[in-house]
């Protein structure tokens, strides 16, 4: 088929009707699909059940003399701390075991900076108008936590090698305002991208013109592939030594989806200066965090490479609900110039642009016929496309069955969308 913008008028009228004809064979089957979260599917939950057993006797519980049924331990068990030392690439004394979020680890953090000064400086809240720099599409609930401090946001945009490093450089060194910047740098939410070598290293060679400024390094898909083709991250905290500013990141992952989401393992690492900021303030908001958790996570992994090998089977349940998005795509979007895509090595999602001024309307369409997608906007701050045009699919939660039906739709409105769009015109 042609190119939708190179057809006549009649042509294009008559492409509505049929695809038209289609979404209301749709829409009378009554689906009832949500694809707006990336929420890990009930297969995926099973790969972990044996962990909840793992832990039965008081003698387990017991560890290096600690009982950990017990009160104590701020930071958490060495055990743990090495498995995430392990995975993020830092020394065990980095780390800091929290709760059963890391998104709640950020927020504390920010939290944490807003109230307490460091660095010399005033605390966040007393110095007027602070920015965050927001590489979009991004993920939405980095947005939501600095919209809730009220922290003015920034757009950058995303380029195939991370964000764009000449925005965020001049920005960063010459604005002294602006305090922090999201990243999710591998595999990122919603993009899948991987940051390159080049990126990592710009990051770590940046000279803030704010003092306090630090980089919110979300690792939530360290470890999370989708094809045989794994890429690697160079490593934040290697490169930001090299260049004496240890203390920029702010690293943070967790197993939520390695095993249970809100019922995993989250964790910080970040510089001992650093570190010691943020403990004086975890050590009045809590005695410790649930140590039972963490045992039950080391006795089901044993260590970092069992944590590795268990993330392969995730991925066999993973990579065909990636390949139909991806096959979905190809086959019924392709050369039609109605929409572009990412294909990625891991994550959670994948990322389609729509066409410009489209994206709500492909949302709308598939929701009227009984399809969730992320709310268009999502993917940027304050929910503003200025495109109209990004939208997050998250194939992980349907079944397989499920998810082929819900992309039918998804490539379905995209085409009916771009159609009425060019008939407007
Ligand atoms: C980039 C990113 N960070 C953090 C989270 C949430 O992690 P947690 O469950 O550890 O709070 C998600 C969940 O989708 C995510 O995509």
């Amino acid at each position: 088929m042609a190119m939708y913008s190179e057809m006549s008028r009649e042509e294009l009228l008559q492409e509505k009707l049929s695809l038209q004809k289609e979404y209301d064979e749709f829409k009378s089957r009554n689906l009832q699909l949500d694809m707006s979260r990336g929420k890990p599917g009930s297969e995926q939950l099973d790969l972990s059940l044996d962990m909840l057993t793992v832990l039965n006797s008081k003698e387990q519980c017991i560890v290096n003399g600690t009982d950990c049924r017990n009160y104590g331990i701020l930071d958490g068990i060495s055990s743990m701390k090495q498995i995430f030392a392990d995975l993020l690439e830092c020394g065990e004394d980095d780390i800091m075991v929290g709760g059963n979020s890391s998104l709640n680890m950020m927020f504390d953090a920010i939290a944490c900076m807003m109230h307490a000064g460091f660095e010399g400086c005033e605390p966040w809240e007393k110095q007027g108008e602070i920015k965050f720099l927001c590489p979009s599409p991004g993920y939405d609930r980095h947005f939501g936590v600095t919209q809730y401090f009220g922290i003015k946001m920034v757009p950058v945009p995303m380029t195939p090698t991370g964000p764009d490093m000449d925005i965020v450089e001049s920005l960063v060194e010459n604005d002294e305002k602006v305090k922090g910047i999201w990243c999710v740098p591998k595999y990122s939410n919603p993009q899948g991208i991987t940051y390159s070598d080049e990126t990592v290293t710009r990051f770590a060679k940046l000279k803030p013109a704010a003092k306090d400024f630090r980089i919110m390094w979300d690792n939530a898909y360290c470890i999370h592939d989708v094809t045989d083709k794994p890429e690697k991250l160079l490593s934040i905290v290697s490169e930001c030594k090299k260049y004496g500013n240890e203390d920029l990141p702010l690293i943070f992952a967790s197993t939520s989806k390695i095993t249970f989401p809100g019922s995993g393992v989250a964790a910080m690492a970040t510089s001992p200066r650093n570190m010691a900021l943020f403990k004086k303030r975890y050590h009045f908001q809590t005695i410790g965090y649930d140590k039972l958790n963490m045992l039950r996570h080391v006795l089901f992994f044993k260590n970092a490479d069992g944590v590795r090998e268990h993330m392969k089977k995730h991925k066999a349940v993973l990579a065909p609900r990636f390949n139909v998005v991806i096959s979905k795509l190809r086959s019924q979007l392709g050369g039609l110039g109605v929409a572009t895509w990412l294909e990625p090595n891991g994550g959670y999602f994948v990322s389609v642009d729509v066409m410009d001024g489209c994206a709500k309307r492909v949302v709308a369409l598939c929701k009227d016929a009984g399809v969730v997608l992320t709310g268009a906007g999502a993917t940027y701050p304050y929910g503003e496309d200025p495109h109209d045009s990004n939208i997050r699919i998250a194939p992980s939660f349907p079944p397989v069955a499920e998810l082929e039906v819900a992309m039918d739709l998804f490539c379905l409105s995209a085409k009916l969308a771009a159609v009425e769009k060019l008939l407007a015109q």
